[in-house]
């Protein structure tokens, strides 16, 4: 890989030692993958941020590098493994919140902005169409690539890291034009109304396609809330974190349509259902905001729980970013929610928080979200919000 006069001077340590490990990494990928340079990038999301995945091998390897590492780029942060600033009421030990809140200080000492959300893209750091970014959040890397036509590779943490120190990445995979070519066309014949139907489409197009680049359509009127959620399901379904939707990608209409082709029936949803559901009646967590939520969904969370009252038996998390949660709060969506008994779970989501053998039942929106709470032992139901909501109010699956 061709390196310039400055970044040999960075590989070889003249720029401190947080860049010089970051050349490591970022030489040692480029080399794996044949990357010919690396590039500038316009912003990074770094994963990796909870405690409960870095443990405390990964607080001294943040430690380290923070004595003089500071980002070059807009670096966001995704979620940790609880809410930073109420965290007791998630039921989150003081021994852990000890440690979360040292990874925090490392990740703010090196300057990087603590957003703690996975959907950086509605709180400012918004890429543009065809620019290059490093992002390391398998969602938001599909939405980025996907919905916004920026162009990012699925980076792990210390990747995302080495490219917000060094301010490039290597120019291989998903940066290059070459590799965003659809090779399976996907025809979804399917009726899809609710947030979930997106993420069980998700499911059904992820296990499909497995490892390829879908180009989707008849989709007609998905918002963006329906997209995040399917970027999140198809993605850890097995596709890769980029497929193009006629209509809705930008530039969509330049592919060629692939021969290889699948069609979607509502036989397949109801299939992602059944394969997603578990038979469980009893529900003692409800999470909603998986990818986290935005003012949009808060509101309808909101207007949906007037007038009720959370199960004593339930808990409902609506996981979601600081910056949403104030605009929330303005709108007296929180206090609405609150009042209900729901609990906004900021900085934080169903996947990172150290969960495992706190609730035996979820209920969600998410695909996504089932996929990993089972990995928490959970049993797993997979519905709109409303009956998610109902879940959260009589603590039962109907
Ligand atoms: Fe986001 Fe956590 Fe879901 S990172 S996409 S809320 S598993």
């Amino acid at each position: 890989m061709h390196l310039t006069k400055e970044e040999e001077q960075m590989l070889d340590g003249e720029q401190g030692y947080a860049i010089q490990k970051s050349m490591e990494i970022l030489v040692a990928l480029g080399r794996i993958y044949r990357a010919e340079k690396l590039i500038r990038v316009g912003s990074v999301q770094v994963a990796g941020v909870s405690y409960h995945n870095l443990g405390d091998a990964g607080l001294e390897f943040l430690n380290k590098l923070a004595k003089d590492g500071k980002v070059k780029v807009l670096t966001t942060l995704n979620p940790a493994g609880m809410d930073l600033e109420d965290w007791r009421k998630l039921g989150i030990s003081e021994e852990f919140a000890e440690k979360q809140n040292l990874v925090i200080e490392a990740f703010r000492k090196m300057g990087i902005i603590i957003s703690c959300t996975c959907t950086p893209y509605l709180i400012g750091n918004l890429p543009t169409y065809g620019e290059h970014i490093a992002w390391s959040e398998s969602s938001a890397v599909t939405f980025a690539n996907s919905i916004i036509g920026a162009r990012t590779n699925r980076e792990g943490g210390p990747s995302a890291l080495a490219a917000a120190f060094v301010g490039k990445t290597p120019y291989y995979g998903l940066h290059l034009e070459e590799n965003r070519v659809p090779d399976t066309h996907v025809d979804v014949k399917a009726k899809l109304k609710t947030l979930s139907d997106y993420g069980a489409l998700g499911y059904s197009i992820g296990k499909k396609v497995q490892n390829k680049i879908p180009y989707i359509t008849g989709i007609e009127d998905a918002d963006l809330d329906k997209l995040k959620t399917f970027c999140a399901s198809v993605v850890t379904y097995g596709a890769k974190p980029l497929f193009y939707m006629k209509g809705i990608t930008p530039g969509s209409e330049k592919q060629r349509l692939p021969k290889e082709s699948i069609i979607i029936q509502d036989t397949d949803i109801k299939e992602a259902y059944e394969s997603i559901n578990d038979d469980v009646e009893a529900i003692d967590f409800v999470c909603l905001g998986c990818p986290h939520t935005s003012i949009r969904e808060i509101a309808e969370i909101a207007n949906l729980l007037s007038n009720r009252k959370v199960s004593p038996n339930t808990e409902l998390w609506i996981a979601t970013s600081r910056s949403m949660k104030q605009l929330a709060d303005k709108r007296s969506y929180t206090e609405l929610i609150e009042k209900a008994g729901g609990k906004f779970a900021c900085d934080t989501c169903m996947a990172v928080a150290p969960l495992k053998g706190r609730f035996r039942s979820v209920a969600t929106t998410s695909a996504k979200g089932c996929y990993y709470s089972r990995h928490n032992d959970m049993k797993t139901k997979l519905g709109s919000l409303k009956e998610c909501l109902e879940a959260a109010v009589t603590g039962k699956w109907s």
